[in-house]
């Protein structure tokens, strides 16, 4: 699978959210980070953010969310067109039922693992998963240092992947960086998210095709 990356606008201006998705039109995706104050101690946006990023963007939009209650809320992202929505194994009650409906208002269905979260006990829904992502800090904020201890966990989630067959992305996010991305490429991600390593700098495409080169084997 060829690198991906997808830019979280987490660290971009909220006020200008136009024009930041316009400054990276090499991104793959837009990553939209949804907080809810109650899964994560922090609070981003939610739908009527997203219904209007997709009206401003051609880049599809792939939706992180960070909620309780994902199984309620997370089919309304992809009928808002998201291109791609991710739930938390952590939240969802319902996954299974959940990422199907997802994936039947044509969006792309992932699951989402918390650094803590072993990847073994879902080994039986990659049937029902277009992406794993596996994050790489403990979500809420951006800007947070990349935690090495996942990376067998990346390794092992390659391995399982690549056993099952088909094509699941396995996706990480948290402290991806120049520095870091080559570890996880070595580790087996394909799909790369970074926040503050794209828009924390002055030239966020820049910063995009450098992190593609340095994933990139
Ligand atoms: C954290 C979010 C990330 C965040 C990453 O909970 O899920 O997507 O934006 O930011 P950086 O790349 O700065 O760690
Ligand atoms: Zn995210």
């Amino acid at each position: 699978m060829a690198v991906q990356i997808s830019p979280s606008i987490l660290s971009a201006d909220f006020a200008r959210l136009a024009d930041e998705a316009a400054a990276v039109p090499n991104a793959d995706w837009l990553h939209v980070d949804v907080m809810d104050n109650h899964f994560v101690p922090n609070l981003t946006l939610g739908l009527p953010v997203v219904e209007s990023l997709r009206k401003a963007t051609s880049t599809p939009l792939d939706c992180h969310l960070m909620i309780e209650d994902p199984d309620r809320w997370a089919p309304a992202y992809a009928e808002a067109g998201a291109g791609s929505v991710t739930i938390h194994a952590e939240a969802a009650k319902a996954p299974i039922r959940t990422l199907r409906q997802l994936r039947s208002l044509g969006a792309r269905a992932g699951l989402a693992l918390n650094p803590g979260t072993a990847i073994e006990p879902y080994e039986g829904l990659l049937s029902e998963v277009d992406m794993l992502l596996l994050m790489t800090v403990e979500p809420g904020f951006g800007g947070q240092k990349f935690l090495d201890l996942v990376l067998p966990k990346i390794r092992r989630a390659r391995h399982l992947v690549d056993r099952h067959g088909g094509d699941i992305w396995l996706q990480v996010d948290g402290g991806v960086t120049a520095e870091t991305i080559e570890r996880c490429a070595d580790a087996g991600a394909d799909v790369f998210v970074a926040g503050s390593a794209v828009y924390d700098t002055p030239d966020p495409a820049a910063a995009i095709d450098n992190l593609r080169a340095k994933a990139t084997r």
